[in-house]
């Protein structure tokens, strides 16, 4: 099997972070080159093995997305002008492919922006206990997996490096950016939510949800960064297979997490290694989402 990229090494650009999947590069002040490793992190916890392709199918779906989406919302990619060859050493070049794309540098929002069409993961356990997700209220008697009335915006703020992202409410997202920025992501947000969500039914995918980030340039101007509609930032149901009341199967870790369950391990790093035909497994279902979605 082939090993996959776990850590790009690009010694011509200074390494300002390793994310828990991308490494980030700086290209002079106002760029940065983001590699998409084939790291896979599942708990908040980065697997010590990765999952070859996974960042190809991460890149891939970024760029048809924000492509689709840039008379809504401008996008963080610099254009062809960066041109990396100019920038890196060929054995740099070739780690980048499909892979590594220059961004303008944008003041990323404290915030995940994430849109809601389904009642499951943690939004579940939100209703269940208190009837809202989000201190969005909802009817009651929802079950599991359940369609929403509407979609809603259910924002997270980004917590630093080994904590967990906390779901906030909208009071809270506009003390953090400022009220009209607030309205103005959540407007978006789920604006951009319907508009895939339409265009995956067409392909017999139900989005459930998604997470979207936001930066804001010199103007204070709001544009889509980070990565957009992936399997690692949404939940992709086949529709054919969806029921309300059980868990979908869905395009995402599910086999990761599944094995890790059957473990007897803290999730806490380090993760364990993962046996060859999970690594396999999941790298075909992150092939099979870009296929489904994109292909
Ligand atoms: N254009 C951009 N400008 C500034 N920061 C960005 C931009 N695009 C993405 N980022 C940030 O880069 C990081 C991407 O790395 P990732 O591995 O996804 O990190 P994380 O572990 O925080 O999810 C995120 O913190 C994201 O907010
Ligand atoms: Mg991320």
């Amino acid at each position: 099997m082939q090993q996959g990229l776990f850590e790009s090494h690009i010694e011509s650009l200074p390494l300002i972070h390793r994310g828990k999947v991308r490494d980030l590069y700086a290209m002079g002040q106002d760029h940065l080159l983001i590699v998409t490793t084939d790291r896979l992190s599942a708990f908040d916890v980065v697997m010590p093995r990765a999952i070859p392709g996974k960042g190809l199918v991460l890149s891939e779906l970024t760029a048809f997305w924000m492509q689709r989406f840039e008379s809504r919302i401008p996008n963080h990619f610099a254009g062809a002008d960066l041109d990396l060859a100019r920038y890196l050493r060929p054995d740099e070049l070739a780690q980048c492919a499909g892979r590594g794309v220059a961004v303008r540098k944008l003041r990323a929002l404290p915030v995940e922006a994430v849109a809601r069409g389904y009642l499951i993961g943690s939004g579940w356990k939100d209703y269940q206990a208190t009837g809202a997700v989000c201190g969005v209220a909802l009817p009651t008697g929802l079950p599991l997996a359940g369609k929403l009335p509407e979609p809603i915006f259910t924002p997270a703020f980004k917590a630093p490096k080994g904590e967990h992202d906390a779901n906030i409410s909208f009071a809270e997202v506009e003390r953090l950016v400022g009220p009209q920025v607030a309205a103005q992501v959540r407007d978006i947000t789920l604006s951009l939510y319907r508009e895939a969500s339409d265009y995956a039914a067409t392909r017999g995918i139900i989005i459930a949800d998604t997470k979207f980030e936001f930066g804001l340039d010199e103007h204070g101007r709001l544009h889509l960064i980070d990565e957009v509609l992936t399997p690692d930032s949404s939940r992709f149901w086949p529709a054919a297979g969806y029921r309300p009341g059980i868990s979908p199967p869905s395009f995402d870790k599910q086999y990761v997490r599944d094995y890790l369950e059957t473990l007897d391990w803290n999730k806490t790093a380090p993760g364990p290694q993962l046996p060859d035909d999970v690594v396999e497994k999941t790298s075909e279902k992150y092939r099979e989402a870009q296929r489904l979605l994109i292909g």
